[in-house]
């Protein structure tokens, strides 16, 4: 059965762990999982005037994104013991109406961070976002990346094999997810 994933870094940096660890849990994915790593970059600030008159195309491409996929993955930064304002503006901008692309989205968050908590303040924070918006957030198993430097080689590959297990089996759980969603849906 085919699931798609729209996921999203919280880091714009070139290098970034986070993203890597995207490129992990698309390395780790279950068949039929297709995950599309969506880039922030191009994306402007967070202004209601300017979404009274229309989202901005990147947004709405995004927001489209989104509506369409059958779950999201999120890989966020520890920045200053919270999630990154990339990360959080993007999920501004897709909050709002029409509609409430969150609600009920199956959702699996990452995070990677150089210090020894592995973004775990961060993703508190995340998944207190992403419930008051309503995504099924998955709770278990945690992926935390603690002292990112040394788990990833220079090629950017995820080399920390406890770690990939955990990944690998968040992925399977967010297909296993998807496919009571469905179930439920069709009822
Ligand atoms: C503005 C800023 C704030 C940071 N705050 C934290 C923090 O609170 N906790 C932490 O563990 N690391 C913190 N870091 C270090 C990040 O974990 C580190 O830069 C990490 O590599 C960022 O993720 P990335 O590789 O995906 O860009 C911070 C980094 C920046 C740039």
């Amino acid at each position: 059965m085919s699931i798609s994933v729209v996921a999203l870094s919280g880091s714009l940096r070139k290098k970034s762990f986070n993203t890597w660890l995207l490129n992990a849990a698309i390395e780790l994915a279950p068949a039929g999982m297709s995950i599309e790593i969506v880039d922030l970059a191009p994306f402007p600030l967070y202004d209601d005037d300017v979404r009274l008159v229309a989202y901005p195309p990147v947004v709405q491409a995004l927001r489209d994104k989104i509506a369409a996929a059958d779950a999201l993955l999120l890989a966020s930064p520890e920045y200053n013991y919270s999630v990154s304002g990339v990360l959080k503006n993007a999920i501004d901008w897709v909050s709002r109406p029409p509609g409430a692309l969150f609600a009920g989205k199956p959702t699996a968050i990452i995070g990677a961070a150089t210090g020894l908590f592995g973004s775990i303040r961060g993703q508190n924070h995340l998944r207190a976002i992403m419930a008051g918006l309503d995504a099924a957030v998955l709770h278990k198993p945690e992926v935390m990346v603690a002292q990112a430097a040394a788990k990833f080689d220079e090629a950017g590959k995820f080399t920390d094999e406890a770690g990939r297990k955990l990944l690998g089996e968040l992925m399977a759980k967010l297909a296993v997810t998807v496919e009571k969603e469905r179930k439920h849906a069709a009822g």
